[in-house]
C-alpha cells in the first residue's frame, strides 16, 4: 500500500427532514447567500425547506447556475456576493451548484484575475469563504471533496480544480430531495458513481485490500440499486444507498493508499466542453474504451474486477476481461445511458477535436502510468463508435 495522508473535515448530516439543521450549523450572525441552479428546488420543496429553516437570517440568492458550471456566470455571483458583503455560502442543487459555489467561494476573496483560480488547478487560492451544500444530485461526490469543475464556454475550456480550502463546512443529505429526479440524471449520478469507483480501483495491485473490498462493495450495491431505482424513484432505501454510495465514491476513502486513473474523466471533460454531452454520458462512452486499449497494462486488476464484482471465472484471461468491459457497458445501457458516441449523433469527425483539446491543455500524459497520450485516448474513442 502507498503511503497517504487522509483528512476529510466536511460533516455529513444524512436523512429525512435533516434541512431543518441548517439553522444549527450556521452561525446567525451569517451574511448568507444561497445558491441554486434552474429552478428545481423550488418544484421539489427544497427551496421552502431551506427558507423555512432559515428564518430570521440576512439571506440573498443567486439562482441560475447552469449544468457544467460556467465561468461567467459564477463571476456575477461572485461581484454580487462582494458587493452584499456575503461572509456565507449555501449550495443547493446537484454537483454543479456545488462546484459553482466552490469557486465562487474561492474567488470572492481572491486577489487577482480569479481564472489563476482555474488556470493554477487550485493552487493560487489563500483563502475561501465557508459554504455548505443541500444535495439534491447524488453521483459527483462534491458534497465531501475538495474537488470543482468549471467551464468556461467562451473558450471551449472545462477546467479542475482543488483546495483543500473548498471542503464544504457541512452536507445534507436527503435522500427524500432526490425523489424527483428525472431518469436520466438519476441514472447519471449511478454512472458517475460508477467510473468514480472505477479510476480509483481499476490501475494496478499495490494490496490495499481494504481499499479494493470498499471499492467493490460500492461497485456490487450500485449494480443491485441502481436498476431498481428506475423501476421505484419513490423507494427511500434505494435512494438512501445510492446517495451514501456517491458520497462515499469520492470522498477521499476509497483512493488513500492506492494509485489513481482519471483518465476517463479528463478525456470526457473535453466531450462535454466541445459537444455539450452530460458529464456521465461523456463516461459512459470513455470506460469501456479504456478498459478495451489498456488490458494489458491493468490485467491484474480486470481479471480481479471480473471475478469478484461480475463472478467471472471461465475462460481465458482475454475472455475474462472481455467479458467484463462487455458487461460494464451492457450496465451503462441497462441504466439507459447510450455507451457509444454514435448513440450521441458523433461520429470519427469527433475525434481529432478532442485531441487536440487535450494537447492544448497539456492533458498528453494521462493515467495511473501517466501513458494515456493523445494517441491511446483515440485509439479509446475509435473502440467506441
Ligand atoms: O439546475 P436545476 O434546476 O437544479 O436542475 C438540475 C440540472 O438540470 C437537475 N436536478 C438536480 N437535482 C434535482 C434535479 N432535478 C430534479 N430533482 C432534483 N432533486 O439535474 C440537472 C443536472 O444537475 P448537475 O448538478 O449538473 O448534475 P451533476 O450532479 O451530475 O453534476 C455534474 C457536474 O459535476 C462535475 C461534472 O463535471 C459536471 O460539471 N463533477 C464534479 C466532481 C467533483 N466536484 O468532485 C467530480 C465529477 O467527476 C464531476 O466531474
Ligand atoms: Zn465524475
Amino acid at each position: 500500500m502507498q503511503n497517504f495522508v487522509l483528512h476529510n473535515p466536511t460533516k455529513i448530516i444524512f436523512g429525512k427532514d435533516r434541512i431543518k439543521a441548517l439553522a444549527r450549523e450556521i452561525p446567525k450572525e451569517a451574511r448568507l447567500m444561497l445558491v441554486y441552479g434552474g429552478g428545481s428546488i423550488k418544484q421539489n420543496g427544497v427551496y421552502d425547506q431551506i427558507r423555512q429553516a432559515l428564518e430570521g437570517y440576512s439571506l440573498i440568492e443567486f439562482g441560475g447556475v447552469e449544468p457544467n458550471p460556467d465561468y461567467d456566470t459564477l463571476m456575477q455571483g461572485v461581484e454580487l456576493a462582494r458587493a452584499q458583503g456575503v461572509d456565507y455560502l449555501l449550495a443547493a442543487g446537484g454537483g454543479s451548484v456545488a462546484d459553482g459555489v466552490k469557486f465562487m467561494a474561492a474567488a470572492i476573496p481572491f486577489q487577482g484575475d480569479p481564472m489563476e483560480i482555474l488556470t493554477s488547478w487550485g493552487k493560487s487560492i489563500k483563502q475561501a469563504v465557508p459554504f455548505a451544500c443541500v444535495l439534491t444530485l447524488p453521483g459527483t461526490g462534491s458534497e465531501m471533496n475538495d474537488g470543482s469543475v468549471i467551464s468556461r464556454r467562451s473558450l471551449k475550456a472545462k477546467l479542475v480544480f482543488s483546495s483543500p480550502l473548498v471542503f464544504p463546512q457541512f452536507s445534507i443529505l436527503d435522500p427524500v430531495t432526490t425523489f424527483s429526479l428525472p431518469p436520466g440524471q438519476t441514472s447519471n449520478g449511478v454512472v458517475d458513481t460508477f467510473v468514480h469507483i472505477m479510476e480509483q480501483y481499476l490501475t494496478y495491485p499495490v494490496d490495499g485490500k481494504v481499499q479494493d473490498r470498499f471499492a467493490e462493495g460500492l461497485l456490487l450495491t450500485l449494480l443491485e440499486e441502481g436498476p431498481k431505482v428506475l423501476a421505484q424513484p419513490e423507494n427511500y432505501d434505494v435512494r438512501a444507498n445510492l446517495m451514501w454510495c456517491a458520497t462515499l465514491g469520492l470522498n477521499g476513502l476509497i483512493g488513500a493508499g492506492v494509485p489513481q486513473d482519471w483518465a476517463t474523466h479528463m478525456v470526457g471533460h473535453e466531450l462535454t466542453a466541445l459537444y455539450g454531452l452530460d458529464h456521465a454520458q461523456t463516461l459512459a462512452i470513455l470506460l469501456p474504451g479504456m478498459m478495451k486499449v489498456r488490458a494489458e497494462q491493468k490485467q491484474q486488476k480486470l481479471l480481479q474486477y471480473a471475478e469478484r464484482v461480475w463472478g467471472i471465472t471461465s475462460g481465458s484471461d482475454a475472455e475474462r476481461i472481455d467479458a467484463a468491459i462487455e458487461k460494464t457497458s451492457a450496465f451503462f445501457e441497462l441504466m439507459q445511458v447510450p455507451t457509444r458516441l454514435t448513440g450521441y449523433g458523433l461520429t470519427q469527425e469527433c475525434i481529432p477535436a478532442v485531441l487536440e483539446q487535450l494537447q492544448a491543455h497539456g492533458l498528453t500524459a494521462l493515467g495511473e502510468q501517466a501513458d494515456v497520450t493523445p494517441d491511446l485516448a483515440r485509439k479509446a474513442l475509435e473502440a467506441r463508435l
